[in-house]
């Protein structure tokens, strides 16, 4: 089989790829290891940057996000038992978030790419790369148990933090910076009305929450725990108990409590790799970064390396043009830490650290209290949660 675009994994980033390289004329085929039902229920990210909607809707995915997405202008954060809002729209020109979950978004990609006649090929196993310092490299894998070939013009690595295309490139080429939290987030997803609008990010002396949302009729709840948490340690009574603490403030304001769907532990961890290239191998999304999930970022971060990819793609197929391949990785990398900063930033101001002493507690306070009262402070928090201008 021969393509011009080999793409591995069928995640926000893979699919978003395939999707605009087709608009730009470039065959690519997705190569992805789970089912079509498994990366469609995944339970992941809610919140969308206005850059991330925006080419959503430029690029005629964007129809149901735009029925059944919740427009937000604005944010919570929650300290001392009160709740301050921050406002987007009034800070950053008109700009807000949508809360519309990642596998909806999935699964518009894949509809698009389906009805397109595009070719993702699901359930591959044994996948590996080869030659990606040749004009021609390789992807190979099993379907049904048949070995298969997949010779390529370019290969795009978007197979998430724990794929196969970062490992692949030889030791020594690639540069990791990195941090790992001493905490993790218990994350439920629940059957009741939210009870806020907009999401509310909480600090609190027992540790971090989030209230935020998927619907009308679904909560999306998180509570700082340990990175080794025992979830079986923590049945739906002693979750809603915590979260009840940690969220309420003295307005009367509390989450609604209702049957838990679904909940699971994610660890917390800052990584970045340099550059995000190899030969013909291009890295983006998780395969190349992760953020802490305090800035809501992950999923647009992987939107937005690939709409540079796909641009570096085209002035390859349309003009013989190799520089903005050649720069991709740079170009990436400015956005993806300045994203990193905020993301760390949010984190380090929000959670309990192991051996926070009262001078930390008052600080962190401090801080809260000026981004949530100075325009100065509202509008870094508004400018960054809702996107940084694409350059
Ligand atoms: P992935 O979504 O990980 O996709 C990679 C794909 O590659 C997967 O489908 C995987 O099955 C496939 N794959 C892996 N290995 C192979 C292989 N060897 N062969 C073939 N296929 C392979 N981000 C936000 O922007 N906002 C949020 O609110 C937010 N909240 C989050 C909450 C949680 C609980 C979690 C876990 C993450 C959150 N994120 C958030 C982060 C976001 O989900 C990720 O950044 C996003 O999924 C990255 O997309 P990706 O396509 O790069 O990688
Ligand atoms: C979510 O709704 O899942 C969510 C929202 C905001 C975050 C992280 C996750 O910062």
């Amino acid at each position: 089989m021969r393509t011009q675009v080999g793409i591995v994994g069928a995640g926000p980033a893979g699919l978003m790829l395939s999707h605009l390289l087709h608009l730009a004329g470039i065959e690519s085929v997705v190569l992805e290891c789970r089912s079509r039902q498994y990366i469609e229920d995944r339970v992941r990210a809610g919140v969308l940057e206005q850059g991330t909607v925006d080419l959503l809707i430029e690029t005629g995915v964007g129809e149901r996000l735009q029925r059944e997405g919740l427009r937000h202008d604005g944010v919570w954060f929650s300290f001392g038992g009160r709740r301050r809002h921050i406002g987007f729209p009034e800070l950053t020109g008109g700009s807000g978030i949508v809360v519309y979950a990642q596998q909806e978004v999935v699964k518009d990609l894949v509809q698009a790419r389906v009805a397109a006649g595009g070719q993702i090929v699901f359930e591959v196993e044994e996948l590996s790369v080869h030659d990606l310092d040749s004009k021609l490299p390789k992807i190979r894998y099993k379907k049904d148990g048949v070995a298969q070939e997949l010779i390529c013009d370019f290969i795009a690595g978007c197979d998430g933090f724990h794929g196969i295309t970062r490992p692949s490139v030889p030791a020594g080429v690639i540069a990791v910076y990195e941090r790992i939290y001493p905490f993790a987030w218990l994350g439920i997803l629940a059957e009741a009305a939210p009870t806020s609008d907009e999401l509310v990010y909480t600090y609190h002396e027992r540790g971090f929450a989030l209230f935020s949302m998927r619907s009308q009729q679904v909560t999306r709840l998180y509570l700082q725990c340990t990175p080794d948490e025992d979830l079986s340690q923590w049945p739906d009574d002693r979750i809603w108990e915590e979260l009840c603490k940690r969220l309420s403030t003295q307005d009367g304001w509390a989450p609604g409590v209702g049957p838990v769907l679904q909940k699971g532990v994610t660890g917390m961890r800052s990584f970045v790799i340099e550059p995000m290239q190899y030969g013909r191998l291009f890295l983006a999304g998780d395969a190349a970064h992760i953020v802490p999930p305090t800035g809501a970022k992950g999923l647009n971060l992987a939107v937005s390396d690939v709409r540079v990819l796909s641009q570096a793609l085209e002035a390859f197929y349309k003009s013989g043009r190799e520089d903005l391949l050649g720069q991709y990785s740079a170009n990436c990398l400015r956005r993806i830490w300045k994203v990193q900063r905020f993301s760390w930033w949010m984190t380090s101001m929000l959670h309990l650290f192991p051996g926070a002493d009262g001078f930390d507690h008052r600080r962190q306070l401090a801080e809260l209290d000026y981004v949530t009262s100075s325009r100065a402070g509202m509008t870094t928090v508004a400018e960054n949660y809702v996107g940084l201008p694409l350059d």
